[in-house]
């Protein structure tokens, strides 16, 4: 294969078996459903009244069961060929024999859906109809069982709300209560991308059974129907707090106190290291961080753990003990002493799946972590500490659900790690502490930044063309271009010493589509022999416009694969995935996206994995080394703190150091050391006061400093910093376009330099280099 052939001719060579195209192929999409099974999770089963029984007769409520949602909205959309609803899966149970299926009802729903989306009304955002009194009647009379779906939709760019989004809509709650009146026995099956109110089934007795089922991509509604009528045991665990109610999670205070910036005063309290630690909030939780149960189930054994020189090793025995073949998630937590700096009750540190155990079967899992991970920082010493004082070892299969396996002593505090302070916030006015009281904290103003205000209108979107159209160039013999680099002919440097500033500025930059991608694309110097490599988005599919006439295969959403806490299947679907982005000649997949899940409401929670950075680095390294396996680079984002979407190009994320390294960088500090991604978008916010794109700190100090990351750092699509301050901090690439004639007056200005300008364009080269 000649070097960079996808991107400099974009030909259809398709990478399927038997030269057939993978894009979208049964194989990709039964993989998709397979892994949809793995992630969903049962968060209620009383008197097993699940899986359904064989010849049951089932009614389906809800508009949900056929206005399924597959995921979010946004650049995380995927266009497909099809997305199978609830309906569809009972119905093909159904036509195995296995359950009856009161099909009146689906056509009502079917009618119902098909004339809101008539209206424009958009999918997952449709009204809950009331179900016509005699259809309601029959169904009550000839049905053993009530299946009601419920659906969430959001979208990048906006936040969810509080009402009718959180908690049930008017509409909802008339047509559960009505359900419920009738049926004896109702399963309830949610399908949302994020944490909602689970206070109204938790003591219903009239309904037994709830599966959470998120979106679960184009195959979503019949891998639910897998669960429900038990051709799939549930697996997957919760990886966020249910709490009973929106005011109880402690992000909701100051949520949207104002557009303009978010104080993250929960400090390192978020998610279960609040439940579980501030007095009188562990009542408030509804399904604690880790839960999810079984068809099946299993005895948990912890036969050995031993900590020689910092190396803490555990094997832990599962065995199923159940009737059914399933698989169980372990969780390994530990709880540090309590000394100079404040601790959260204990902390997840590493967790495995077993594979799939048949009735007595065993597996051993073997654990290894390393004790220095235990370490606070401590902003005062600008150090990562290991306090001294008497640590505690927890297994167990959910942060409620676990024991304590092993107790070790430090007679010394000792030092893991000396850094030097860097983002530290000027404006978060208090932080919570491990009592449930506030901490006070000093404020001072930000330092004004270079005004840029009378410069030439910021591009965004729009292509601006430094150099002319290159098409017709003569190319001189003697000229290297970028593959006698590849060859070894020249050194990257000796390379760029030849380019003109106009070049560095266009490099520096995005270029425009070409082929099937619609969020440009990177390189483009065709008088240089430097080739355009397209990107396109994720995390749940590659994204390709529906006018383009590819289809490709929609995953499980982000929250969903993260519940399978299996690094297996997601090493799995990055690397099917990767290769429908190869096939479309595509070579950076905007993908994966790891925030915190700080608050229920952030619009994009579908897109992140969970409130753990240890959960969300783990998971988003599996998928990054699936992806890279096929020779596609990923794009870890967004680095870092863009925890709501409300003004999320302008807003300031106000958080202490520790937070931020505890919490909010953890993640992806795991991915940097675990896969080694390619590359890096900062995101759309402030941090501390200045753009992350733009924070030096963040970038030169903590990323490639400390970390020693030397992949490449894009800027998230058109945000609102200045081209010539992200090649100062750091950031090498402005997406989805260079900064055009801002960074020429920059440079006349002397506020940047070739110097600069070449640094960041050789991450750039290099990152082109590596692509086949
Ligand atoms: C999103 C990114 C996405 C990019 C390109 C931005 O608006 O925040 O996640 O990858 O657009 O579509």
């Amino acid at each position: 294969m000649e070097k960079w052939q996808r991107y400099k001719y974009l030909p259809v060579l398709p990478l399927g078996e038997n030269n057939s195209l993978i894009t979208g192929s049964k194989k990709h999409t039964e993989l998709s459903r397979k892994a949809a099974t793995e992630g969903m999770v049962l968060l209620k089963n009383d008197n097993s009244v699940l899986p359904i029984k064989n010849g049951t007769k089932v009614a389906l409520f809800g508009k949900a069961s056929v206005d399924y949602v597959k995921g979010g909205g946004g650049s995380g959309d995927v266009t497909t060929a099809y997305v199978h609803n609830l309906c569809d899966g009972m119905e093909e149970k159904q036509s195995e024999g296995k359950i009856e299926v009161f099909e009146s009802l689906n056509g009502f729903y079917r009618e119902n859906v098909k004339k809101q989306y008539g209206e424009n009304i958009a999918p997952g955002k449709t009204t809950e109809p009331k179900i016509p009194k005699e259809l309601l009647k029959e169904a009550a009379d000839t049905c053993d069982l009530a299946v009601i779906s419920i659906c969430r939709y959001s979208n990048e760019g906006a936040d969810r709300t509080e009402e009718n989004d959180f908690y049930l809509t008017a509409e909802e709650k008339n047509m559960i209560d009505a359900v419920t009146e009738k049926f004896e026995n109702t399963v309830v099956v949610l399908n949302v991308g994020g944490m909602v109110d689970t206070s109204w089934f938790i003591n219903n007795t009239k309904i037994p059974a709830v599966l959470l089922a998120w979106q679960g991509g184009m195959e979503g509604g019949k891998a639910e129907a897998d669960i429900l009528c038990g051709d799939a045991c549930p697996s997957g665990r919760l990886t966020d707090t249910f709490a009973s109610s929106f005011a109880d999670y402690p992000s909701s205070y100051n949520f949207h106190e104002s557009e303009n910036y978010v104080e993250y005063t929960d400090d390192i309290f978020v998610g279960y290291r609040y439940f579980f630690t501030i007095p009188g909030t562990v009542e408030k939780v509804n399904y604690p961080f880790g839960f999810g149960l079984s068809y099946t189930s299993f005895k948990v054994e912890t036969q050995r753990v031993d900590l020689t020189e910092d190396i803490l090793s555990l094997t832990v025995k599962v065995t199923n003990i159940g009737k059914m073949a399933g698989k169980q998630v372990i969780q390994i937590y530990s709880a540090s002493p309590v000394g100079l700096l404040d601790k959260p009750a204990f902390e997840l540190r590493d967790f495995g799946k077993t594979r799939n155990l048949a009735p007595n079967q065993s597996q051993e899992m073997n654990f290894k972590i390393d004790i220095k991970e235990f370490a606070s920082y401590s902003e005062e010493k600008a150090a990562y500490i290991l306090e001294k004082g008497t640590y505690g070892i927890y297994v167990g299969i959910s942060a409620l659900e676990k024991e304590e396996v092993f107790t070790f002593e430090l007679a010394n505090s000792r030092i893991t790690q000396s850094l030097t302070n860097l983002c530290v916030p000027k404006k978060l006015s208090r932080r919570l502490k491990s009592d449930g009281n506030f901490e006070t904290l000093e404020t001072t103003e930000y330092e004004k930044v270079y005004d840029t205000s009378d410069w030439p209108t910021k591009p965004t979107w729009k292509f601006e063309h430094i150099q002319p159209d290159f098409r017709d160039t003569v190319i001189p013999k003697e000229r290297k271009l970028l593959e006698s680099v590849v060859d070894g002919e020249v050194t990257l440097n000796e390379f760029i010493a030849q380019l003109s500033i106009e070049d560095l500025v266009d490099i520096v930059g995005g270029r425009p589509n070409q082929g099937v991608a619609n969020t440009w694309g990177i390189g483009d110097l065709y008088p240089f022999g430097i080739p355009a490599v397209m990107t396109a988005d994720g995390p749940a599919g590659l994204r390709i416009k529906p006018e383009v006439g590819v289809c490709t295969t929609a995953w499980p959403c982000a929250t969903l694969l993260a519940c399978t806490w299996d690094t297996e299947t997601v090493c799995e679907v990055g690397a099917a995935a990767a290769l429908e982005v190869k096939e479309n000649n595509i070579g950076m997949w905007l993908t994966p996206a790891l925030n915190i899940h700080r608050s229920p409401l952030c619009g994009r929670n579908f897109e992140y994995y969970s409130e753990d950075p240890v959960v969300s680095g783990k998971i988003a390294s599996a998928l990054v080394k699936g992806i890279q396996s096929q020779g596609v680079s990923s794009c870890v984002k967004h680095f870092c703190c863009n925890n709501k979407e409300t003004n999320r190009f302008a807003s300031d994320s106000r958080v202490s150091e520790r937070a931020l390294r505890e919490i909010y960088l953890k993640g992806f500090k795991i991915v940097v050391e675990k896969a080694k991604p390619w590359a890096i978008m900062t995101s759309y916010n402030i941090l501390n006061g200045t753009y992350t794109s733009e924070n030096r700190e963040l970038i030169k100090g903590i990323l490639r400093d400390e970390w020693g990351y030397n992949g490449l750092v894009v800027s998230d699509w058109g945000n609102w910093a200045e081209h010539y301050r992200e090649l100062k901090a750091g950031n090498n690439l402005r997406m989805p376009s260079s900064g055009g004639k801002r960074l020429l007056k920059a440079l006349e200005l002397g506020l940047t330099e070739r110097e600069e300008l070449e640094e960041n364009a050789k991450y750039i080269l290099e990152w082109i280099i590596k692509m086949a």
